[in-house]
């Protein structure tokens, strides 16, 4: 699946940046709160309005403190999954049945200084696993290849059977790095500069996705 982000569109015209992205598989929606992460861009009315403007599948990715309070308010405004992290939440669990609870699939995300060890054993209670390929809080950054073993492991304990989710990766996705998070065994792919910085956003999923797939079967 293919999630163009937001981030890198035009806040102007949401609704427009949504439509040229229609054949997205999931919109993903970037929500910071200049505390969990430096920057500050958008929120839960926002995201309210999006919901009642495209038919896409919202993915809101929530780099905010105290996502026990928030991400289920999320999952209420109509997103299809409501991302949290792991250096944030104070009961990933917990919050986890509240937002499934609330009607959405429900993701966990590791930014870049985070080892995914510590929290295979709770992954069972999601939907989507979101590894960061750079430090969260900023779109246009280069990838980072040395995440991909996180990637793999993760991968390894589906193919396995011990966990069914959404191995997803955020940042520095392009048509030249989407091939090695794809081999690595991701299946959602978050793009944000690759998609919206393109001349036809809407080729540019397309293209993300035909790249993705020939890796994937390799
Ligand atoms: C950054 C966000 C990403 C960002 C990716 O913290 O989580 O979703 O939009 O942007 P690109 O694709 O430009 O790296
Ligand atoms: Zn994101």
């Amino acid at each position: 699946m293919i999630a163009p982000s937001i981030l890198a569109a035009d806040f102007a015209h949401l609704a427009d940046e949504a439509d040229a992205v229609a054949g997205a598989d999931w919109l993903h929606v970037d929500v910071m709160d200049a505390h969990f992460v430096p920057n500050l861009t958008i929120g839960l009315p926002v995201v309210q309005s999006l919901r009642k403007s495209t038919d896409l599948p919202l993915d809101c990715h929530l780099m905010i403190d105290d996502p026990d309070l928030w991400a289920p308010r999320y999952a209420e405004a109509g997103a299809a999954n409501v991302t949290f992290h792991v250096e944030a939440a104070a009961d990933m669990v917990g919050t986890a049945r509240a937002v499934r609870g609330a009607g959405a699939l429900a993701g966990l995300a590791v930014d870049r200084d985070t080892p995914l060890e510590p929290y295979l054993d709770l992954l069972g209670h999601f939907d989507t696993l979101l590894i960061m390929t750079i430090k969260a809080g900023f779109g246009g950054q280069d990838f980072i290849a040395k995440m991909l073993p996180k990637v793999r492991l993760a991968r390894e304990h589906v193919t396995a059977g011990h966990l069914r989710l959404f191995v997803e990766v955020d940042g520095g996705i392009d048509a030249d790095t989407i091939e090695a998070a794809a081999e690595a065994g991701a299946d959602v792919f978050v793009a944000g500069t690759a998609v919206y910085g393109a001349d036809d956003p809407g080729k540019a999923v397309d293209a993300l996705r035909v790249r993705a797939r020939a890796a994937m079967d390799r």
